[in-house]
């Protein structure tokens, strides 16, 4: 079972930091989630829409400057851009930790589009280390049309009539489910299609093993650690 860091270690470190992003790979973390924000053209790594409850900012984050943003504090460290946790990450794990970047906000297509070539060439990330996810499956749909090579994953906060459908329209690699509202019918149906199951937000060791018993590929958890050790215990 793949265990991804949720926003980072986020249960360790203010989330979505490059303090959590190190904390996760301190931690043993493969694979690391985080967040995306366009602000000025340029993405940062956040989770809400808005700034006031998780940082020291306030109002719509995509309103906000890249100067506001230099102000303000997670947990009294900065709010970092995609790009400097992409590098960081890369250089830390030396290459081996697959980033899962979650598009959230307002016009992030476009920059992450124009990004994308870089992160490969410059930071070194291959196609492989990179899945592509949101809630916006337009976004995902428009991300496919421009870079077909790219791994996407749609979100998914409940269960639909035509259960993982989805993963078919967008040739997704896999498919993110909540928790909550996990399914055996939708687990199998996104494995008739191809494709693999992660959870999210997966905290306790009887939720990992339930998602075990399911044949779930891999979960988000705020305590990747713990959760390493819960995803390898056999089944009882
Ligand atoms: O990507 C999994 C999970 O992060 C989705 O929900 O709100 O925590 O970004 P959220
Ligand atoms: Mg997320």
């Amino acid at each position: 079972m793949l265990v991804f860091a949720h926003r980072g270690a986020s249960g360790y470190a203010p989330e979505n930091t490059l303090a959590a992003m190190d904390k996760a790979i301190e931690l043993g973390s493969k694979a690391i989630e985080l967040d995306v924000h366009c602000v000025e053209g340029e993405l940062v790594v956040f989770h809400d829409r808005r700034l006031e409850g998780k940082s020291t900012g306030h109002g719509l984050i995509h309103l906000s400057t890249k100067a506001d943003l230099d102000k303000i504090s997670v947990g009294g460290q900065p709010i970092p851009s995609l790009w400097d946790v992409l590098a960081r990450i890369n250089t830390v794990a030396q290459g081996d930790c697959t980033v899962n970047i979650e598009l959230k906000g307002v016009g992030c297509v476009a920059p992450f589009v124009a990004m994308y070539p870089r992160v490969l060439n410059e930071l070194g990330f291959s196609n492989q280390q990179l899945l592509i996810s949101s809630f916006n499956h337009l976004y995902l749909s428009q991300v496919k049309q421009h870079l077909p090579q790219v791994l996407i994953a749609p979100l998914l906060g409940g269960i639909p009539l035509d259960l993982a459908q989805v993963v078919t329209d967008l040739q997704a690699y896999s498919l993110h489910l909540d928790v909550a509202f996990i399914s055996q019918a939708i687990v199998d149906d996104a494995h008739r299609r191809n494709a693999k199951v992660y959870v999210y937000t997966v905290d306790n060791s009887d939720d990992i093993q339930t998602l075990k018993a399911m044949g779930v590929d891999g979960i988000f958890s705020n305590y990747p650690d713990k959760a390493i050790v819960a995803a390898t215990l056999p089944l009882t």
